[in-house]
């Protein structure tokens, strides 16, 4: 008799796991409906960019990410562009981050650029990190514009 108790919670136990492990796949289901019927709207396609962030996301690709994160998603190296570049940040006025890129900051780590980039390949680094910052452009390849 004292045997069976156990035996009893044991398989309430193992209902109950069941029971969330059901839950759960249709939680995830409702919450990707609306974001499939978005994509659908849209044509199915990733968000667009213009030519000049995409040309941005070309070069911040290969000239900050390495320090400043893929993605623009931060790495503990350097300044959180996301931050820094946001509305009302250090660095959200254009004519501050084209300064920056230029002419470095050597002392902390950044190299300067005015060298290495054209003033229209920083401008469009720019535009990039400013659609990241505002959360207009998604992390990730953007769509390259007419594809
Ligand atoms: C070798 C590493 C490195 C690379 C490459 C690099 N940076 Fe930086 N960057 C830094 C560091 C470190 C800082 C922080 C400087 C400080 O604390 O003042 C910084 C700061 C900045 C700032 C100022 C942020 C603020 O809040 O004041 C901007 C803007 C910036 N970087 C943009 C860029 C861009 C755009 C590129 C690519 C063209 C780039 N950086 C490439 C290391 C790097």
């Amino acid at each position: 008799m004292a045997k069976s108790v156990p035996a009893v919670r044991l398989s309430d136990r193992r209902g109950s796991r069941v029971v969330r492990w059901a839950v759960f796949p249709c939680l995830l289901a409702l919450a990707a409906a609306p974001m499939q019927r978005a994509a659908a709207q849209a044509g199915g396609a990733a968000p667009k960019v213009t030519e000049q962030e995409y040309e941005g996301w070309r070069q911040y690709s290969v000239h900050c990410a390495r320090c400043h994160g893929q993605d623009v998603l931060g790495n503990p190296v350097a300044a959180n562009l996301l931050e820094s570049v946001a509305p009302g940040g250090p660095a959200a006025e254009k004519e501050v981050f084209l300064k920056v890129v230029q002419q470095g900051r050597p002392p902390r780590g950044m190299p300067a650029f005015a060298g290495t980039m054209t003033p229209a390949q920083m401008e469009a680094t720019y535009a990039y990190v400013r659609g990241r910052a505002e959360k207009r452009v998604p992390a990730g390849r953007p769509q390259r514009p007419g594809a």
